[in-house]
């Protein structure tokens, strides 16, 4: 068994702990230096709530579960994981930070960005204690006058000036989530946004350009995250997700979770519209109570009020950040939730916005088994990972700069 040691060892693996399931995927480089999913592990979760670890002992049996199922069919051994954090306790503000370049006259070098960036960072002074750093996402910068920079690398001036993002989560929650992939075993390489890393796996770049809002709709969050002109400007994890439209039917048709959870998917449409009064479905009674029947068009009413308030709370969202005219290129929806049907047709109707579902594309050989929008987390994070680092981009960059010989050195820049 070969051992997962990150990009040197050409081996990535991605942990998408979930309210509904723990997905493992581990990820390697072909030849040709592209992407490959060579193992998938799924176990059901069971120590979280709304997207947050609230069991330590319930969620490290499941991550074993799934990582054990991602080492058997990869043949390799996991020892680290690029691990997603959710969860509405997850914020993001905007921050400035601006610093004089070192040498006017070489321009800006990777050492001003850096210093640039940890200047725009709030102070550790002022940082909350109960407060964590996720990630700090360069959005624009600006060299003397000229603003609207995506990358100064090179640019000649006195003084630089960067706009990040800021997205920062409760300690107690990311430590939790830290605690329980130790306690599996494993190491931590690196903890990612899940809406950042879905964003990863469903957006196309001409949608992040224009201006998109990503939301993946789970079993307890749905995770909002928004693009304009190719970087992320706001961020949000509402606590609501499929599992509330599970509970309604149980409630609706007094079944169990268990039943419910298997009516809505294989008898739910969140359009009752075109449903006819006709057309019925048989579920297991509760307590063993004789199996009863129900109708689809009730199922169907029961589930389209549920769809609309979170697309109604998705639109708040996007209203009260300002970012209504943003989203020119419309809704990505991702996470299971997403194959609903009708989902699209309600989401278009609340926010007046073209809606597609994604699916993760670039999976490589495995993509029959993946290519879902229940992997779009999964998948995301390890694209995410793989993605070169602020300082390997300028070691790229400068590789780059050499005329010959670019496949080989981009190969050997990842091995
Ligand atoms: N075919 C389907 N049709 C309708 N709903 C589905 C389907 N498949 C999965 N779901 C629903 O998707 C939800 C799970 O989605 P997903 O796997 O993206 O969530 P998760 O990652 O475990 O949770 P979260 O991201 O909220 O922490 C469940 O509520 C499940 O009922
Ligand atoms: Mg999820």
């Amino acid at each position: 068994m070969r051992a997962a040691t990150g990009k040197k060892g050409r081996i990535i693996v991605g942990l998408d702990i979930g309210t509904t399931k723990i997905c493992c995927i581990v990820s390697a480089l072909t030849e040709e230096g592209a992407i490959d999913v060579i193992g998938l592990g799924v176990s059901p979760s069971r120590g979280l709530r709304k997207g947050v670890v609230v069991n330590i002992e319930s969620t490290v049996e499941s991550i074993k579960k799934a990582v054990e199922e991602a080492e058997l069919m990869s043949g390799v051994q996991v020892n680290s994981v690029y691990v997603g954090i959710a969860g509405s306790h997850i914020t993001g503000f905007n921050s400035r930070g601006y610093i004089t370049i070192q040498n006017e006259d070489d321009g800006v070098t990777q050492a001003d960005k850096t210093r640039a960036h940890e200047k725009a960072k709030p102070s550790r002074e002022t940082f909350p204690k109960d407060r964590e750093e996720i990630h700090t996402l360069p959005q624009s910068y600006t060299v003397d006058d000229q603003d609207g920079i995506k990358d100064p690398l090179g640019i000649c001036g006195g003084r630089l000036e960067v706009d990040v993002y800021v997205i920062t989560g409760a300690k107690m929650a990311v430590q939790n989530v830290r605690r329980s992939v130790e306690r599996a075993g494993l190491d931590v390489a690196g903890i990612i946004l899940q809406p950042l890393a879905s964003s990863k796996a469903v957006l196309s770049d001409e949608e992040t350009e224009l201006g998109v809002a990503m939301v993946d709709l789970g079993g307890g969050t749905t995770d909002l995250a928004i693009y304009s002109q190719g970087s992320l400007v706001h961020t949000a994890v509402l606590p609501i997700g499929g599992n509330h439209l599970t509970q309604d039917v149980a409630v609706g048709f007094r079944i169990s979770q268990a039943e419910a959870e298997k009516v809505k998917i294989s008898h739910g449409s969140v359009l009752s519209e075109g449903i006819t009064e006709e057309e019925l479905f048989e579920a297991q009674g509760i307590g063993g109570r004789p199996p009863q029947s129900g109708s689809r068009k009730a199922l169907s009413e029961i589930l389209e009020p549920r769809a609309e308030e979170i697309f109604e709370l998705v639109e708040r969202e996007i209203k009260q950040a300002g970012h209504e005219a943003t989203v020119v290129a419309g809704l990505v929806l991702s996470g299971g939730t997403a194959l609903l049907h009708g989902i699209d047709v309600v989401a278009e109707r609340v926010l007046g916005l073209p809606v597609r579902v994604g699916s993760p594309s670039e999976v490589g050989s495995m993509r029959g088994l993946i290519g879902s929008p229940v992997y779009a987390t999964a998948v995301g994070l390890i694209l995410e990972a793989w993605r070169p680092s602020e300082g390997e981009r300028s070691e790229f960059h400068a590789k780059w700069q050499e005329p010959r010989n670019v496949m080989h050195r981009i190969k050997e820049w990842f091995f």
